[in-house]
Protein backbone atom coordinates (compact mmCIF):
# COMPACT_ATOMS: atom_id res chain seq x y z
CA UNK A 1 0.00 0.00 0.00
CA UNK A 2 1.35 3.39 -0.97
CA UNK A 3 0.39 6.70 -0.17
CA UNK A 4 -0.14 9.57 -2.84
CA UNK A 5 -0.15 13.39 -1.99
CA UNK A 6 -1.02 16.10 -4.22
CA UNK A 7 -0.37 19.41 -3.44
CA UNK A 8 -0.54 23.07 -4.97
CA UNK A 9 1.44 25.82 -4.00
CA UNK A 10 2.57 29.76 -5.33
CA UNK A 11 6.32 29.96 -5.21
CA UNK A 12 8.02 32.79 -3.22
CA UNK A 13 8.55 36.05 -5.53
CA UNK A 14 12.23 35.28 -5.17
CA UNK A 15 12.48 32.01 -6.61
CA UNK A 16 14.02 32.08 -9.84
CA UNK A 17 14.11 29.08 -12.30
CA UNK A 18 17.67 27.84 -11.30
CA UNK A 19 16.12 27.33 -8.01
CA UNK A 20 13.79 24.96 -9.42
CA UNK A 21 16.16 23.08 -11.20
CA UNK A 22 18.13 22.73 -7.18
CA UNK A 23 15.06 21.48 -6.09
CA UNK A 24 14.92 18.85 -8.46
CA UNK A 25 18.00 17.98 -7.96
CA UNK A 26 18.24 17.35 -4.23
CA UNK A 27 15.00 15.68 -4.61
CA UNK A 28 16.70 13.20 -6.90
CA UNK A 29 19.01 12.32 -4.29
CA UNK A 30 16.59 12.28 -1.27
CA UNK A 31 14.05 10.78 -2.81
CA UNK A 32 15.89 7.58 -4.69
CA UNK A 33 16.88 6.82 -0.98
CA UNK A 34 13.27 7.14 1.00
CA UNK A 35 11.42 5.35 -2.00
CA UNK A 36 9.84 8.03 -3.16
CA UNK A 37 8.44 8.96 -6.51
CA UNK A 38 6.47 11.37 -8.37
CA UNK A 39 6.08 14.70 -10.26
CA UNK A 40 6.23 18.67 -10.05
CA UNK A 41 5.42 21.06 -12.32
CA UNK A 42 5.92 24.27 -12.38
CA UNK A 43 3.56 26.47 -13.88
CA UNK A 44 2.40 30.54 -14.25
CA UNK A 45 4.59 30.35 -10.74
CA UNK A 46 2.27 27.60 -9.35
CA UNK A 47 3.70 24.11 -8.50
CA UNK A 48 1.94 21.03 -8.08
CA UNK A 49 3.65 17.64 -6.98
CA UNK A 50 2.55 14.86 -6.96
CA UNK A 51 4.65 12.86 -3.95
CA UNK A 52 4.06 9.07 -3.38
CA UNK A 53 5.92 6.06 -1.28
CA UNK A 54 5.28 4.56 1.54
CA UNK A 55 3.18 6.05 3.63
CA UNK A 56 5.85 6.88 6.34
CA UNK A 57 8.09 8.39 4.14
CA UNK A 58 5.39 10.49 2.42
CA UNK A 59 4.61 11.74 5.32
CA UNK A 60 8.11 12.96 6.73
CA UNK A 61 8.84 14.67 3.43
CA UNK A 62 5.65 16.28 2.75
CA UNK A 63 6.06 17.91 6.24
CA UNK A 64 9.61 18.81 5.41
CA UNK A 65 8.25 20.12 1.87
CA UNK A 66 5.28 21.86 3.73
CA UNK A 67 8.06 24.17 5.74
CA UNK A 68 9.94 24.83 2.92
CA UNK A 69 10.05 28.83 2.93
CA UNK A 70 10.79 29.03 -1.39
CA UNK A 71 7.03 28.17 -1.64
CA UNK A 72 3.62 29.36 0.47
CA UNK A 73 -0.11 28.27 0.08
CA UNK A 74 0.16 24.83 0.24
CA UNK A 75 -3.05 23.59 -0.73
CA UNK A 76 -3.49 19.55 -0.46
CA UNK A 77 -5.60 18.45 -3.58
CA UNK A 78 -5.49 14.44 -2.91
CA UNK A 79 -4.12 12.43 0.02
CA UNK A 80 -5.31 8.44 -0.82
CA UNK A 81 -3.46 5.52 0.18
CA UNK A 82 -3.36 3.20 -3.50
CA UNK A 83 -1.91 -0.01 -4.73
CA UNK A 84 0.43 1.35 -7.53
CA UNK A 85 2.55 4.05 -7.99
CA UNK A 86 1.66 6.58 -10.98
CA UNK A 87 5.38 7.71 -11.08
CA UNK A 88 6.87 4.16 -10.68
CA UNK A 89 9.94 5.12 -13.02
CA UNK A 90 10.69 8.73 -11.80
CA UNK A 91 11.92 10.07 -8.59
CA UNK A 92 10.93 13.41 -9.45
CA UNK A 93 10.00 14.01 -12.72
CA UNK A 94 9.74 18.35 -13.42
CA UNK A 95 7.71 19.69 -15.85
CA UNK A 96 8.19 23.40 -16.91
CA UNK A 97 4.62 25.42 -18.07
CA UNK A 98 6.35 26.35 -21.44
CA UNK A 99 6.26 22.39 -22.52
CA UNK A 100 3.07 22.09 -21.45
CA UNK A 101 0.67 22.10 -24.88
CA UNK A 102 -1.69 24.56 -25.00
CA UNK A 103 -4.14 21.88 -25.94
CA UNK A 104 -3.98 19.80 -22.87
CA UNK A 105 -4.07 23.32 -20.31
CA UNK A 106 -7.59 23.94 -22.33
CA UNK A 107 -8.85 20.84 -22.06
CA UNK A 108 -8.39 20.66 -18.10
CA UNK A 109 -9.75 24.09 -18.08
CA UNK A 110 -6.77 25.20 -16.72
CA UNK A 111 -6.69 28.74 -14.65
CA UNK A 112 -3.93 30.66 -12.14
CA UNK A 113 -3.73 27.55 -9.32
CA UNK A 114 -6.67 26.13 -10.19
CA UNK A 115 -8.44 27.06 -7.53
CA UNK A 116 -9.24 24.44 -5.01
CA UNK A 117 -13.45 25.44 -4.91
CA UNK A 118 -13.19 25.22 -8.53
CA UNK A 119 -11.00 21.97 -9.10
CA UNK A 120 -11.59 18.71 -7.59
CA UNK A 121 -8.47 16.58 -6.52
CA UNK A 122 -9.62 13.90 -9.37
CA UNK A 123 -9.27 16.98 -11.26
CA UNK A 124 -5.99 18.09 -10.49
CA UNK A 125 -4.48 14.66 -10.58
CA UNK A 126 -5.63 14.00 -14.47
CA UNK A 127 -4.46 17.41 -15.06
CA UNK A 128 -1.09 16.76 -13.43
CA UNK A 129 -1.28 13.35 -15.16
CA UNK A 130 -1.86 14.48 -18.83
CA UNK A 131 1.23 17.81 -18.25
CA UNK A 132 3.20 14.36 -17.80
CA UNK A 133 2.12 11.92 -20.81
CA UNK A 134 1.29 9.53 -18.15
CA UNK A 135 -1.56 7.15 -18.61
CA UNK A 136 -4.91 8.56 -16.56
CA UNK A 137 -6.50 4.81 -15.63
CA UNK A 138 -5.03 3.07 -12.41
CA UNK A 139 -5.07 -0.10 -14.39
CA UNK A 140 -2.85 0.98 -17.17
CA UNK A 141 -0.39 3.32 -14.84
CA UNK A 142 0.76 -0.50 -13.83
CA UNK A 143 2.00 -1.40 -17.59
CA UNK A 144 3.93 1.80 -17.05
CA UNK A 145 8.32 1.65 -17.06
CA UNK A 146 9.58 -0.65 -14.06
CA UNK A 147 11.82 1.41 -11.87
CA UNK A 148 14.81 -0.60 -12.94
CA UNK A 149 14.57 0.67 -16.90
CA UNK A 150 16.25 4.22 -15.60
CA UNK A 151 14.78 6.88 -13.52
CA UNK A 152 14.83 9.63 -15.22
CA UNK A 153 13.18 9.43 -18.30
CA UNK A 154 10.47 12.09 -17.46
CA UNK A 155 12.92 14.48 -16.37
CA UNK A 156 12.55 17.01 -19.45
CA UNK A 157 14.87 19.81 -18.26
CA UNK A 158 18.47 19.54 -18.85
CA UNK A 159 20.11 19.32 -15.15
C1 LIG B 1 7.92 22.74 -4.55
C2 LIG B 1 8.92 21.92 -3.77
C3 LIG B 1 8.97 20.55 -3.98
C4 LIG B 1 9.91 19.77 -3.27
N1 LIG B 1 9.96 18.44 -3.48
C5 LIG B 1 10.83 17.69 -2.80
C6 LIG B 1 10.89 16.29 -2.98
O1 LIG B 1 10.17 15.68 -3.77
N2 LIG B 1 11.82 15.59 -2.27
C7 LIG B 1 12.68 16.20 -1.39
O2 LIG B 1 13.50 15.51 -0.77
N3 LIG B 1 12.64 17.52 -1.21
C8 LIG B 1 11.75 18.28 -1.88
N4 LIG B 1 11.72 19.63 -1.69
C9 LIG B 1 12.69 20.23 -0.75
C10 LIG B 1 12.18 20.11 0.68
O3 LIG B 1 11.29 21.16 0.94
C11 LIG B 1 13.33 20.18 1.70
O4 LIG B 1 14.10 21.33 1.45
C12 LIG B 1 14.24 19.00 1.57
O5 LIG B 1 13.49 17.81 1.61
C13 LIG B 1 15.32 19.00 2.66
O6 LIG B 1 14.80 18.55 3.86
P1 LIG B 1 15.71 18.37 5.15
O7 LIG B 1 15.42 19.57 5.98
O8 LIG B 1 15.25 17.11 5.76
O9 LIG B 1 17.14 18.33 4.67
C14 LIG B 1 10.80 20.41 -2.37
C15 LIG B 1 10.71 21.79 -2.17
C16 LIG B 1 9.79 22.54 -2.87
C17 LIG B 1 9.74 24.03 -2.68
Amino acid sequence: MIRRIVYSSLACETLVVKDVYDIIRQSHNRNSKNGLTGGLLFIDRYFYQLLEGLPTAVEARYQRIAQDPRHTELVVRQDVTTEAPLFASDWMALRDGGQIDPGVLESHGYRLGMPAEEFSGEQILAFLLDCFGKPTSPATSTLAPAASEGNDGNLALTL
